[in-house]
């Protein structure tokens, strides 16, 4: 989608559709009240009959005779939340798609949203937009007709120097998009080797990127016995994939994002059970967001150091696999009691994280996972987990969060937890009980990431819908990963 700044007014644009934004209560504003004057009061007579109530959401297609195409956009009352102003752009965008129409203006002018600015409210339009045309059709035989027939165009009225906000939000919604495809791919597609090699096409894109990807052969040089202890339950090789982008000074030490790229967590020896076992294939999304959060900032070509890392591993059931009782070595020298193979998310986090830290020095380290059903059980589909010790990194991702409306809630991670770990035979244990299991699960990594400025986004409930007709991906937490960064460059 092209997002094109213009100067045009809606009641003189020539093209195929002008998004009229209007006001349920009081007075209009003053493109809908030129658009109105121009159709002799049409606009006054819709709303007036009631068939049009113009609340946050509702939008529809009106064909003018001779004109371009009203398309009728409720913003509710002004000045409106952030989150109304959001349902009334997605709306405007799902309209648009399934109109006939393949450009379109639109004008904000005086659409104001509570504690947000116009440039906000761009980012959000375009981010709206560009998301409205993900679209997964790899593996149908015949590709649906509700796809947009040709690339469309979207004329945003406002002033010169608006481009970048266009393009900011059209770039956290290109980087959303690849993290919804690498989800939504089916398990026997998207393996840690197909993540490898879509790390390997990102660096192709730009000069600032290259990958450096460890095997399984060199992961046992570097003892990574518990990342391994995963892996070796499939035939599937795992694979920890090192994306580094250099945008910034020489010398400065990069932020890293480590991302969870479990490809399909069946749970290995401590088998799930069968209903939805399917959706398991979004245990990758951490990784996956890694990937989709690299896209956008090549597209943004922002000047900044940052790393992207990636464990992916397939676990499964084997003669090879972990068994309940075993105890392997992680990179650090931690012996771990493997007592649940299900908890198998932190066993190959831990020997990336230890391996980033050791390899980056990192200035800051951030890892994003599906890492437990508790947290999804906790915080459900609207936040995601933060658990960290470092108050300036968690005000930094709170804030990334809020403000791309992508947002986390900031869950115990103290000392007082740490004991729920502790093994009779190893050095710890791999599952702390049935008693906070999030936050059990965070101070697990915490022995990893002693003394850095790290932080754990658990993503179980926010990667991806459930079960239904709308399963499938988010693309979350890209914008609030991207935020982040994009505030330190
Ligand atoms: N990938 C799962 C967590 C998960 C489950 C995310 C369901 C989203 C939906 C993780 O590997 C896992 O299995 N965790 C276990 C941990 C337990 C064995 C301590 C869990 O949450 O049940
Ligand atoms: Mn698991
Ligand atoms: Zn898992």
């Amino acid at each position: 989608m092209q997002f094109i700044l213009s100067q045009a007014s809606l009641n003189d644009y020539s093209g195929q559709a002008i998004i009229v934004p209007l006001t349920s209560k009081g007075e209009q504003l003053t493109p809908a009240k030129a658009v109105d004057k121009s159709l002799n009061g049409f606009i006054e007579q819709i709303l007036s009959s009631n068939d049009f109530k113009a609340k946050p959401g509702d939008c529809q297609v009106i064909p003018v005779a001779g004109g371009p195409r009203l398309i009728l956009l409720g913003l509710g009352e002004l000045p409106m939340t952030a989150s109304a102003f959001i349902k009334a752009v997605n709306a405007a965008a799902k309209t648009l798609k399934g109109s006939a129409a393949t450009d379109a203006l639109i004008d904000l002018a005086g659409v104001e949203v509570q504690e947000q600015n116009q440039d906000w409210a761009l980012r959000q339009l375009t981010q709206a937009f560009q998301n409205s045309l993900y679209h997964f059709d790899e593996c149908k035989s015949k590709s649906e007709d509700d796809k947009p027939a040709t690339t469309q165009t979207l004329n945003v009225v406002a002033a010169a120097d608006k481009q970048v906000h266009l393009d900011f939000g059209q770039a956290v919604g290109i980087g959303m998009a690849f993290t919804k495809k690498l989800g939504d791919l089916p398990p026997n597609v998207a393996t840690p080797t197909y993540l490898a090699d879509e790390a390997d096409k990102l660096a192709t894109l730009s000069d600032k990127l290259t990958t450096h990807i460890l095997d399984e052969d060199k992961m046992e040089e570097l003892g990574m016995g518990s990342f391994l202890s995963v892996s070796k339950g499939s035939i599937e090789p795992g694979k920890i994939i090192c994306m580094e982008y250099m945008g910034g000074k020489k010398g400065d030490a990069p932020h890293v994002l480590v991302g969870k790229g479990v490809t399909f967590d069946s749970g290995g020896i401590s088998l799930k059970g069968g209903a939805g076992m399917d959706e398991m294939k979004y245990d990758m999304c951490g990784a996956a967001s890694v990937l989709g959060t690299v896209l956008t900032m090549i597209k943004l070509d922002l000047p900044i150091n940052f790393v992207g890392v990636v464990a992916a591993a397939e676990n499964m059931p084997s003669g090879h696999a972990s068994k309940p009782g075993d105890i392997v070595t992680a990179m650090n020298g931690t012996t771990i009691e493997i007592l649940n193979t299900d908890a198998e998310g932190r066993l190959v986090l831990c020997d990336a994280l230890t391996y980033t830290i050791d390899t980056y020095k990192p200035a800051s380290i951030v890892d994003i996972a599906t890492l437990t059903g508790a947290c999804m059980m906790a915080l459900g589909g609207v936040n995601s987990g933060l658990f960290t010790e470092n108050e300036d990194l968690a005000a930094d991702l709170l804030a990334a969060g809020e403000v791309s409306r992508d947002s986390a809630w900031r869950l115990p991670l103290q000392e007082e937890y740490q004991e729920l770990l502790d093994s009779n035979f190893a050095d710890i244990a791999n599952i702390g009980g049935r008693l906070a299991g999030a936050t059990t699960a965070a101070c697990f990594l915490s022995r990893f990431t002693k003394g850095q400025k790290w932080a754990h986004l658990d993503i179980a409930g926010t990667a991806w819908n459930s079960g239904g007709k709308n399963k499938g991906a988010t693309g979350r937490p890209v914008p609030l990963l991207v935020n982040y960064l994009a505030a330190k460059a």
